[in-house]
């Protein structure tokens, strides 16, 4: 931690750190004691804070070496620009320079000016040449009371940028196509058809994909999530449009299409142009959409596919089946019936079926279950 007044947000940042199973240990400059209190970290990190050269005199070597990570939130520009130019004046950036082959994630944090002053992009563009990692600023009210660049970035976001960071690549130079969320079947303008998907499991793909190294473009219905950063996000509403994106994209480049978007199986046979009066009874005549997986797997060069099956019940051989019949290489089968898996939960419990056989896996978190669909999907294109 380097002094700024976001160092606030650096204690909320230890302890979700702690609650997602890292260790850490947190260095404090003086500037950064100024703003919150040893004590506050200690507490939230569950570990002794370091603060000087001279606690503990070969700290500077012996915690870059036990580090997978080096995290600096808040940057400051001080800091970025002695980390940039080799200065070594206190344990932070001693360490900052002993932590060579270590990975490093700075959260800057400043002054709009300072973070557009070109001494300091020097300094900025110097560290991200040798490899290091930036997460943030992000845009907003400032704590001089300015507005524009220079907000850390959110807790969430740092916390993600980690993990990111200490994944290993191997999805490196996979391009990977993925569809996320409900789409919309219009009535007529104000109506639509469709269905409760909430998005969360595509969103989960596209953060693993990404994390793992691949270039990942997400196609998505309407949902409430936050697109993740580092991912071609591309919103669409009905079937008909996701098709032709997927179409699109899919028929360019992509290596791999997850299709994990709960496409509406039907619609209504024509949309009306304004807003359909209201009657005692209305009758609605629905029509099949196109199936979009079905007519990228029908086609002749295409990338990997992977579906989902969102089952009521226990059904895995209807999902293996719509694997063999729609061209699929591999399928996520779920009962959406069963409970913590599904629609808008943060869990779910699948089997991944593919050519070879299936896997039952326990119910897991959404982000395990994405990370398990790539893993199986390596063996299989290996
Ligand atoms: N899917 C698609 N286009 C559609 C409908 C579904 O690409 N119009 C895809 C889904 O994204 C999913 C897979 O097909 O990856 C299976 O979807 P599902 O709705 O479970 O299967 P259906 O074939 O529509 O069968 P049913 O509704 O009869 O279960």
């Amino acid at each position: 931690m380097t002094g700024g007044v976001a160092a606030y947000k650096s204690v909320e940042l230890a302890r979700r750190l702690r609650d997602a199973e890292a260790s850490v240990t947190v260095i404090m400059t003086e500037a950064s004691a100024r703003f919150i209190t040893p004590l506050s970290l200690e507490t939230a990190s569950q570990n002794r804070v370091y603060r000087s050269l001279f606690d503990d005199p070969m700290a500077h070597i012996a915690l870059p070496s036990a580090a997978d990570l080096l995290l600096v939130a808040p940057a400051t520009a001080n800091s970025i620009a002695k980390f940039a130019n080799g200065i070594a004046d206190d344990l932070l950036s001693t360490c900052f320079l002993a932590a060579t082959g270590v990975r490093t994630l700075i959260a800057p944090a400043m002054n709009r000016r300072m973070y557009e002053n070109p001494a300091f992009r020097r300094n900025l563009d110097s560290l991200r040449e040798s490899g290091v990692l930036q997460v943030g600023p992000s845009q907003g009210f400032l704590a001089c009371g300015e507005e524009g660049i220079g907000r850390m970035a959110e807790v969430p976001e740092i916390i993600e940028a980690a993990a990111a960071a200490l994944t290993p690549k191997d999805l490196a130079g996979e391009k990977v196509l993925i569809t996320a969320g409900p789409t919309r079947e219009y009535i007529d303008p104000v109506r639509f058809i469709s269905n409760r998907s909430s998005g969360k499991m595509g969103f989960a793909l596209a953060r693993a994909a990404r994390n793992r190294g691949a270039e990942v473009t997400l196609v998505t219905g309407p949902t409430c999530l936050t697109p993740p950063p580092g991912v071609l996000c591309v919103s669409v509403e009905t079937s008909d449009d996701m098709l032709f994106e997927v179409q699109n994209r899919a028929g360019i480049d992509a290596t791999i299409l997850v299709m994990a978007a709960a496409v509406a199986d039907f619609g209504p046979e024509c949309r009306a142009d304004s807003k359909i009066d209201k009657t005692d009874l209305l009758t609605l005549t629905l029509k099949k959409t196109k199936d979009i997986v079905a007519t990228i797997g029908g086609g002749g060069r295409r990338p990997f596919i992977v579906g989902f099956a969102a089952e009521t019940g226990q059904n895995p051989d209807r999902a293996e089946q719509k694997m063999r019949s729609k061209g699929m290489d591999m399928i996520v089968f779920n009962d959406v019936t069963e409970p913590g898996s599904g629609f808008d939960t943060d869990t779910n419990r699948v089997v991944l079926i593919d050519r070879a056989g299936r896997h039952a896996l326990e119910l897991m978190s959404k982000d395990d279950v994405a990370d398990a669909v790539f893993d199986r999907l390596r063996e299989i294109k290996a």
